[in-house]
């Protein structure tokens, strides 16, 4: 019933789609938040000053990461960026509030900063402009600061954009003109052995908490001194308590405990009243369901994430890695590829069952197959995997470059093992688009279901060929890092039902550079949905996850929320009544209209100048 409610509401909104974008009028009406560099309702420097004071100096002019290669590329400050441009550990760039993980994020129109990924210190040109960073941002480290700046923007009608990492894949976490809330340096970790949630009666054990601006790497070498795991995702400089833990959270620990949403316990949150609450099941079980999936910067600018650990136990690996020895000109007819997709789509549902994940990389010409189970047992991958391994190492056609287990004991070891593999699943500082879906357990229950699967992953891979998707052309990515055990029967969680039950969560994506035009930025874009359309088709009423989706997805809200979205969307609407907190393709969001979002689009604008634009724009020289 509920899903036909939602189908409906998705038609309804697609009807009256063109009456509102005929009427400006609506639309602005739609957000409070619109206030302008320039209008009379923004500040003036002396009130930006009296804001300064009262967030204790936290105001910065934002400086963009590349200024310094803008400024003089012969600089140490631009070689360090230069060497770190796309490191994959990520640290470096998200020390910066001026820069997105990825570059898609840091332009707007023609204004931007960007350096050319494959060669960094090449071609610099131009003026250094901001594009959607904002000219100013607050630093925040304590609740006083959220609560001054929410009130600073409420009372000048200011948009607010909240920043972590920046890794957002739908640039959710930079809106040009808009004050920007960096929560990067909340980097409070601990570990509690015993947590009594407040007003809960129940104890709870293995209770990790940190701070808004812990990213994974820090956490799972924290939390590894304890002897304790934490379910993070596959790359280090991911926030854990942003976008991922309020969103989803999948990785290799997904089919042992669920995603990351699922081991929220409490969360320290500043509403949109400016009031500071500590919120769980017990208290507001409505906004803490919400928070835990319903996306970040929806809700309220949380400052501390309590969510459960599970005791350590050694990371079992099997890696694989081929070229094929000759490339194929259409995927769709080359049998090793059908071949390796067919092995993993028989093997999921008992790899699923049995608690192993897995990063399944394919290109044209090349495979990556990483399955991995946390386990005291360091037998138990090598039996379950035993006969997909003996497939892969006497498949004729294969170059292998690697083929082993391993077993890691920490957490850090596992992820230092990983990271040649796992490089792939996303490089850092390129520009990324992706299109996903995820896939039902029940399609991997007959032959006939499992050859659709990898009918429309090949179709997807020569799609993907065929149209082009820059550096990613002609790949597809298959991962089994969900909570492929864990349904969450209570529906604690606001998070898409359709992860409950998946065992695949498939990729088709494209990477640009710098020399990439906007319109082919568009075309990679637009190729990437057309790859995933089999298996949309095979999942009708289905979903992908809101974190890693298609930045063009027109059915957003079924697509992203599922049935939840009406819930979702009841409880936002209680506990943000003017819609402070908004962004693309979140609950509640303004639509594409809202001019704040104009620079999702080719021609888009920054639509003023910042005031004090002088000392945010470096001329090249
Ligand atoms: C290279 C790469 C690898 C990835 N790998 C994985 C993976 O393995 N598993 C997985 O599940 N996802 C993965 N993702 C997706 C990731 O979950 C999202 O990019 C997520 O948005 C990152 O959250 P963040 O807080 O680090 O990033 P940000 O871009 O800083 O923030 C994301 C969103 O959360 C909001 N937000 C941030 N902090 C707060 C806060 N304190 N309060 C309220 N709102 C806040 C922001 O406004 C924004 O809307 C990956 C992404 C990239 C780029
Ligand atoms: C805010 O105040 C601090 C401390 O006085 C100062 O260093 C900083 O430059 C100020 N910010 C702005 C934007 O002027
Ligand atoms: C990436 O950064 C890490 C951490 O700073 C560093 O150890 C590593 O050498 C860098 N890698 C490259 C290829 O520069
Ligand atoms: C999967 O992992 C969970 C958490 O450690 C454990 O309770 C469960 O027994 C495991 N399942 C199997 C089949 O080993
Ligand atoms: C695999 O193929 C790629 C592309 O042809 C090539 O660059 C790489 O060197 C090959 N790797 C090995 C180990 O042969
Ligand atoms: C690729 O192979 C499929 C299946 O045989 C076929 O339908 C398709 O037309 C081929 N594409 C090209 C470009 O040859
Ligand atoms: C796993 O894949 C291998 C290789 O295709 C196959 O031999 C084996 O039967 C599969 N296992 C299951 C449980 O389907």
């Amino acid at each position: 019933m509920f899903v036909q409610t939602q189908s409906d509401f998705a038609k309804m909104r697609s009807l009256i789609g063109p009456v509102v974008l005929a009427s400006a009028a609506v639309v602005s009406a739609s957000s409070n938040y619109t206030c302008l560099p320039g209008d009379s309702c923004w500040p003036t420097l002396e009130q930006w000053t009296t804001f300064n004071e009262s967030v204790a100096g936290a105001l910065k002019v934002t400086h963009p990461m590349e200024e310094p290669c803008y400024a003089d590329s012969s600089s140490e400050a631009c070689q360090a960026v230069a060497a770190a441009y796309t490191n994959l550990t990520g640290a470096y760039r998200t020390s910066f509030y001026g820069e997105t993980v990825n570059l898609n994020w840091e332009y707007c129109g023609n204004d931007q900063c960007l350096l050319e990924s494959l060669a960094p210190l090449e071609g610099i040109s131009g003026t250094c402009k901001l594009g959607r960073l904002s000219a100013y941002y607050v630093d925040a480290q304590t609740a006083d600061q959220v609560a001054a700046t929410l009130k600073f923007v409420q009372e000048h009608s200011i948009r607010l954009s909240i920043k972590n990492t920046g890794h957002d894949y739908f640039g959710r976490s930079t809106t040009a003109n808009s004050l920007a809330l960096w929560v990067h340096n909340m980097q409070d970790i601990s570990y509690a052995e015993t947590f009594t949630p407040e007003g809960c009666s129940t104890e709870r054990e293995n209770v990790g908490i940190i701070g808004a601006g812990v990213e994974a790497a820090t956490a799972y070498t924290f939390f590894a001194d304890k002897k304790m795991h934490v379910t993070v995702g596959a790359v280090a400089s991911v926030g854990i308590a942003g976008g991922f833990g309020q969103g989803g959270g999948h990785g290799a620990l997904g089919p042992s405990y669920g995603l990351m949403v699922d081991q929220a316990i409490e969360f320290d949150v500043v509403t949109a009243d400016g009031e500071l609450q500590t919120i769980n099941e017990c208290t507001d079980s409505d906004l803490f369901w919400a928070m835990r999936g319903g996306g970040g910067s929806t809700y309220a600018v949380l400052l501390n994430y309590k969510f459960q650990l599970h005791p350590a136990v050694p990371m079992n690996v099997f890696a694989f890695t081929a070229n094929l020895t000759e490339t194929p000109t259409n995927i769709s007819e080359s049998t090793i590829h059908r071949d390796i997709v067919a092995a993993i789509a028989k093997n999921q549902t008992q790899w699923a069952n049995n608690n192993v994940s897995g990063y399944n990389f394919f290109l044209p010409y090349n495979i990556i197959s990483v399955q991995i189970l946390p386990s005291a047992d360091t037998e138990a991958l090598k039996t379950l995997t035993k006969d997909y391994a003996n497939f892969l190492s006497n498949l004729p056609g294969l170059d292998i470059i690697a083929n082993e287990y391993a077993t890691l004991d920490t957490y850090p070891e596992y992820t230092a093992f990983a990271l040649p593999f796992l490089g792939t699943n996303g490089p850092l500082g390129v520009g990324i688009t992706e299109a996903a879906r995820l896939i039902p357990r029940t399609l991997f229950e007959t032959d006939d279901s499992v050859d659709a699967l990898v009918e429309a992953f090949l179709y997807g891979m020569q799609t993907s060929l065929e149209e082009g998707a820059g550096l990613g052309t002609g790949s597809g990515q298959i991962y089994h890092t969900g909570p492929s055990n864990n349904n969450d029967e209570s529906d604690s969680t606001g998070v898409n039902p359709a992860w409950r039950g998946s065992l695949w969560h498939v990729i088709h994506g494209g990477i640009w550079t710098k020399a990439e035009s906007q319109e082919e930025r568009a075309q990679i874009q637009t190729t990437a949905g057309h790859a995933i359309q089999k298996f949309k088709d095979l999942t009708p009423g289905g979903g992908s996850y809101l974190n890693e989706g298609d930045v063009n997805e027109e059915d957003w809200q079924q697509t992203f929320f599922g049935d939840k979205y009406d819930r979702l969307l009841g409880i936002k609407q209680k506990y943000d009544p003017t819609g402070l907190f908004n962004c693309f393709k979140c609950v509640g969001w303004t639509g594409a209209e809202d001019p704040f979002y104009s620079c999702y689009k080719q021609e888009g604008q920054v639509p003023t100048i910042p005031l004090d634009a002088s000392q945010n724009t470096v001329t090249a020289s």
